[in-house]
């Protein structure tokens, strides 16, 4: 088993990042600006919230955090996307999900002006990333693909399994790693929870990427022997026993299957700090705009 090191990968481009920035600075006189906004108290929310902006601090954007109660209407939330959308000091604009029930994400996210979505969650970002088009890539995925490419990992004609058809990592990880490009080229099948045979199709993946939201939902009986399995559960539990008071397990049973694969992510230590990667080379795109012209 060799280890797909999140730490290590993520402190590598980070560093990359952080010179870029400088360089970025010193020949714009201004600071990326990345706003993220926050509505109610979700203690996971509130956690990757203050991680993104802890990490944009150290590779030197600007970062602003705006909070929200749980009962501000849509219209509100709306008004206050617009008038950043607007604001020409900000490169970059996520509002985190999930929201509160009577909020729509679709509208809030279709509000979000595609140039800022350094979410990549905007149906014209989602729609480009289909077509092998410049976008802005979901930071979840694209942080997969980082480390993917970082490790060499040969994907082309390999089959892949996404386990989880969620917007945010499932479904868009299943168009990149379709795509051809590299790491691309695979054959992917996108699993559900309405998929008949589950383990059946994870035992015939080369690469596995579990998207599902369960601790230990991959066990070691649904892995082949070899196979590069992507873990991106970060499955909360309360714990007496760390300092945070929670602890964090992954969507894969890591200790048993690790024993099978090939290449295998840690949680915590591998997508989760690779999805920030992801997030600060989209807001550095945003600020320079090669993507989309500013
Ligand atoms: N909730 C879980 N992951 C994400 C993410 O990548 N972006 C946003 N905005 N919300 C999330």
């Amino acid at each position: 088993m060799n280890l797909l090191d999140g730490k290590l990968v993520s402190a590598k481009i980070k560093e990359d990042i952080k010179v870029e920035t400088a360089a970025f600075i010193a020949a714009s006189g201004r600071k990326p600006h990345l706003v993220a906004i926050l509505v109610g108290n979700d203690g996971g929310s509130e956690t990757y919230v203050a991680s993104k902006m802890r990490n944009c601090d150290l590779v030197g954007f600007e970062s602003t955090n705006i909070r929200y109660d749980v009962d501000i209407t849509q219209e509100q939330l709306i008004a206050k996307i617009k008038e950043i959308n607007a604001d020409p000091n900000i490169d970059g604009l996520i509002v985190q999900l999930p929201l509160p029930k009577h909020i729509d994400p679709e509208e809030i996210t279709e509000a979000i002006d595609h140039r800022k979505d350094v979410d990549g969650f905007h149906p014209i970002n989602l729609g480009r990333m289909q077509r092998n088009l410049p976008c802005f890539i979901p930071a979840t995925p694209y942080g997969i693909m980082l480390m993917l490419a970082h490790y060499g990992i040969e994907t082309a004609g390999k089959k892949a399994v996404v386990v989880g058809r969620s917007n945010i990592v499932g479904s868009p990880m299943s168009i990149l790693l379709a795509r051809n490009s590299n790491p691309g080229n695979c054959t992917v099948t996108l699993t559900h929870s309405r998929t008949q045979n589950l383990k059946q199709e994870v035992l015939e993946a080369d690469i596995i990427v579990a998207a599902i939201g369960r601790k230990n939902f991959v066990t070691a009986d649904m892995v082949k022997p070899g196979a590069v399995v992507i873990d991106v559960g970060i499955n909360r539990e309360v714990s007496s026993k760390t300092k945070s008071g929670y602890r964090l397990y992954g969507d894969v049973d890591f200790d048993a299957v690790s024993q099978k694969t090939s290449w295998i992510t840690p949680v915590p230590g591998g997508v989760g700090l690779m999805t920030i990667v992801g997030l600060l080379k989209n807001t550095l795109e945003a600020a320079k705009g090669t993507i989309y012209m500013k």
